[in-house]
């Protein structure tokens, strides 16, 4: 059973995984987590582990007993590392006065130790410092693997070895990508499981850990008024669309083996359409949700290039600032086909969807950044008001939108009757907006995960079935797209992208919000 309580707050946990979480296992010792941040030097773990990981703590999240070691091959001492970390963090939640003071505590239970990745001498090393923190206790321990996907199997063989002196559980955690097609990713599956079970392996997916993907399953499940309305019956089709304001600015070399089909819409945008037309859970536990996504993946079509567009962003001047192109980056060749947009046409073979398009957006250096699910529902059968929209009637159909990001929001578009003698219509919105109704900022998604992975809780992690059937449904069209050298459509460096995705939402009938 799901180790959390289901409104996910420590409190009104059981007593006995309180008295887990703040330091005693169930046998009466007293426990530990080690959180080993490997690829300690690199930009994730400076960006969001190490923050989210102060959070947690700021917050009164991590067990009593915990220690933080950075591991990666530069040469750095434990004070560099905690001056390297110490830039990064902030007091974002809510900036009270012992802030710095925490921030030294935090600091001071930060580690670090060189060493290479395929050295099981160096994690033993390093097994010897974590020992030194674990002396007396129940030593759980936590890697997180914020280092390129080669070295993955590398680091699981060693830091298994190493773990196996730990007298408590070991995860792993693993980042994006997971492969690059079915064969690489079944590939990197059987590697890590060479050393470690699946219950070990925690696959991130950060999109998971949003506030508003996770209240998904609350909308839909604990409100009467929307799940009755969630199928082919009322719903004309579904949006996923992300979109940034800028390019692929320093990670070019990575990008470009991967591309925006591999980097958002395989993994962030297709588990937000698990999550949101998967069947009723029989409960909400890790097992049974994941077992629902994976039903709803493969009830899906295989996508198919004729419902694919794909882009590429050029160079753009405006207001007497140039914005570069994807192959300015000196790290992309030249003649890079790879997309930085793409849009997509997906269809779930089931009875609650069938015909329902799914379509998918997702580019870099868009004209904005943002990131929604928007449902558009069907034409009221016999509307007695249709005169008051004219030839529009498209207007008039109600739209639900789920603003993931920035300015989290969900909102309803209804028809209402302007005030006043006559009778004219508009649309207006049923408005829920989360900086006006919640006082306390938002977490970060890498909070949310860390603390789940700390607490073993599984239900935001991918599991090895769910990451199959989500790479059969992108690999056929990936490699026609790469086995054609299919060019993508030039699209300005800032503006909406290519006309073609709007062609392929016209095919459809819809026209993107
Ligand atoms: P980096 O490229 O910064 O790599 C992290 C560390 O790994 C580096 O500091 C370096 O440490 C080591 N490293 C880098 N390249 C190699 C190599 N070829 N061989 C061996 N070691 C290497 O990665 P990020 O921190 O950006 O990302 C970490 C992981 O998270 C990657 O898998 C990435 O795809 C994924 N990811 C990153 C995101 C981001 O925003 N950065 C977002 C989502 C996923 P040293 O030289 O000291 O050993
Ligand atoms: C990552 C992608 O997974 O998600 C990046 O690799 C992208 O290309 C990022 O920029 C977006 O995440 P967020 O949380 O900033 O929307």
């Amino acid at each position: 059973p799901s180790k959390k309580s289901e409104n996910g707050s420590l409190s009104s946990l059981a007593s006995k995984e309180r008295s887990e979480i703040a330091g005693f296992s169930s046998g009466g010792n007293e426990s530990t987590v080690s959180i080993t941040v490997v690829g300690a030097s690199g930009d994730l773990a400076k960006k969001k582990i190490f923050p989210a990981l102060f959070a947690l703590y700021y917050e009164g999240c991590l067990p009593k007993h915990f220690t933080i070691f950075g591991y990666a091959r530069s040469r750095m001492t434990d004070a560099e590392l905690r001056n390297l970390v110490g830039q990064t963090l902030t007091c974002r939640i809510d900036q009270r006065e012992n802030c710095s003071d925490k921030m030294d505590e935090f600091l001071k239970r930060c580690f670090y130790h060189s060493g290479q990745y395929d050295s099981e001498e160096n994690f033993a090393e390093l097994d010897n410092k974590l020992k030194e923190h674990e002396t007396g206790m129940v030593a759980n321990r936590l890697y997180y693997l914020s280092i390129p996907p080669n070295i993955f199997v590398d680091v699981a063989r060693c830091a298994s070895t190493s773990a196996s002196s730990a007298n408590g559980w070991t995860r792993v955690i693993v980042e994006k990508p997971f492969g690059r097609d079915s064969e690489s990713s079944a590939a990197l599956t059987r590697g890590l499981k060479r050393y470690l079970v699946e219950d070990q392996i925690f696959r991130i997916d950060h999109y998971l850990g949003k506030e508003l993907v996770e209240n998904l399953s609350v909308l839909r499940f604990s409100n009467l008024v929307f799940e009755p309305l969630w199928s082919r019956q009322y719903i004309r089709n579904v949006q996923l669309i992300f979109s940034e304001d800028f390019g692929t600015e320093g990670r070019g070399g990575y990008f470009d083996s991967y591309g925006i089909i591999r980097d958002i819409m395989q993994n962030h945008l297709l588990q937000i359409l698990a999550l949101f037309a998967m069947e009723t859970p029989v409960s909400l536990d890790a097992e049974d949700i994941r077992n629902e996504k994976v039903k709803v993946l493969r009830s899906m079509k295989p996508l198919q290039l004729e419902n694919v567009v794909i882009g590429q962003y050029k160079s753009h001047t405006k207001g007497g600032v140039t914005y570069p192109a994807y192959i300015d980056d000196r790290t992309v060749p030249k003649d890079s086909v790879t997309p930085t947009f793409a849009a997509a046409a997906l269809f779930i073979n089931n009875a609650r969807w069938d015909g329902v398009p799914f379509l998918m957006k997702a580019g870099k250096a868009l004209h904005t950044k943002r990131a929604e699910i928007r449902v558009q529902f069907r034409h009221v059968p016999g509307n007695l008001y249709k005169r008051s929209f004219g030839t529009d009637l498209d207007r008039a159909t109600n739209e639900l939108v789920i603003r993931v990001q920035p300015d989290e929001a969900i909102y309803l578009k209804i028809n209402n009757k302007i005030p006043g003698l006559g009778m004219r219509l508009d649309r207006s919105k049923l408005n829920l907006h989360y900086a006006a109704r919640y006082s306390k900022e938002i977490p970060d998604a890498y909070e949310r995960l860390l603390l789940d992975a700390i607490e073993g809780e599984r239900r935001l992690f991918i599991r090895s079935d769910e990451l199959d059937a989500a790479w059969e449904l992108f690999t056929p069209v990936l490699k026609e797209l790469e086995d054609k050298k299919i060019a993508p459509e030039l699209y300005p460096y800032g503006s909406r992208g290519p006309v073609g995705a709007h062609y392929l939402a016209a095919k459809y009938n819809v026209r993107w919000g």
